[in-house]
């Protein structure tokens, strides 16, 4: 029986932001109803970055991601994230597919913010503001494009040249280069740095802006002033890993912001447990750790798809 290997410019041919929100969506409805199932992920710390081990399982698909984050990377001209999928059979175990994970993971995470922000922020957002130019920031650009209808994009990067490629690579949108500060005073906000202390502060944010805080992904990450949490309407992707590793971490073990504090996950909103936005002035946050059930979803989709093409290698990887 063949096992495919998918490259990442394989996956990158078979990728489609339209349809990975579209799954996206569903796996967070499957995760609510308890439909599906997902471990807290497995840290690894080294001294340069770290490694997670992300399993889940959704209604006939299975699969394990390896990611790692090493945020000195673009130096060397490497991603900082790169990641690669076993994606397998549910019924009998067989490795149907090993995939390069890299950009299902910038896809999937993109989507599921866009997803927050559409249940979130408000019906009449025109501008999104994006706090760190790298590679999470282009699909949460493309996500959030697919859904809503920007009048402007404001970006803001430490590395200038970062801020510069990122509004050379999306020609057809109106982006301009911006202050922390003014990036901030978006209707929409997603904060993409490997920040290890708040830059977004209180004072910046205003009445009705939703934020994406994507980032923090790891204990002791956080982008935003704790203060910001606070009165906000907090929304998690999942409980256990948002108080580990997510941006609620830090200021939950400081003392700062409680668990009981979040609002509701992501997949409760979705599925109509908890409504989502309440009030065109409330502050609402989503805090995103990313999740095992995100990736196996966009994998399954990639893999159908290659099936569906062919002409992709295979392999006979475990013989007989
Ligand atoms: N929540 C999730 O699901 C998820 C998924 C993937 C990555 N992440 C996290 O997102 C972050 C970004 O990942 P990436 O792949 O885009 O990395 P990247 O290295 O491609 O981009 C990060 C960018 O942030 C900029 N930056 C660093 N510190 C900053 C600061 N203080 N203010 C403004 N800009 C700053 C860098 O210059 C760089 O351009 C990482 O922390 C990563 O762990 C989270």
């Amino acid at each position: 029986m063949p096992t495919l290997l998918l490259t990442r410019k394989d996956v990158d041919g078979l990728l489609d932001m339209k349809a990975t929100i579209e799954v996206v969506e569903q796996a967070f409805r499957d995760w609510a109803l308890g439909r599906a199932s997902m471990p807290v992920k497995a840290y690894l710390i080294l001294e340069r970055g770290d490694f997670r081990a992300m399993p889940a399982a959704l209604p006939g698909a299975v699969g394990v991601k390896w990611v790692n984050v090493h945020p000195q990377n673009p130096s060397r001209g490497l991603p900082t994230v790169m990641a690669t999928m076993i994606y397998n059979d549910p019924q009998t175990g067989y490795p149907l597919a090993i995939m390069d994970a890299t950009d299902i993971t910038a896809y999937r995470t993109g989507a599921a913010a866009a997803i927050a922000s559409k249940y979130l922020a408000r019906k009449d957002s025109v501008t999104l503001g994006i706090v760190g130019a790298g590679r999470q920031a282009q699909t949460q650009l493309l996500a959030h494009a697919a859904l809503f209808d920007f009048r402007l994009v404001k970006v803001y990067d430490i590395v200038a040249e970062a801020v510069q490629r990122f509004v050379q690579s999306f020609p057809r949108y109106r982006i301009q280069a911006s202050s922390l500060e003014d990036t901030v005073a978006s209707d929409i906000v997603c904060t993409v740095t490997p920040a290890r202390a708040p830059i977004v502060k209180k004072e910046w944010v205003r009445p009705g802006t939703h934020i994406n805080a994507i980032g923090a992904d790891a204990e002791g990450k956080e982008e935003l002033e704790p203060d910001v949490l606070k009165g906000a309407r907090v929304v998690v992707d999942d409980l256990r890993q948002a108080s580990l590793a997510g941006e609620i971490n830090v200021p939950v073990s400081q003392g700062l912001f409680r668990v009981d504090e979040v609002y509701a996950s992501l997949g409760d909103i979705v599925i109509g447990r908890k409504p989502g936005r309440h009030d065109a002035k409330a502050v609402t946050i989503f805090d995103s750790t990313g999740l095992a059930i995100e990736d196996v979803a966009v994998a399954r989709l990639v893999y159908e798809q290659a099936k569906q093409r062919g002409d992709y290698l295979e392999v006979d990887l475990v013989g007989s």
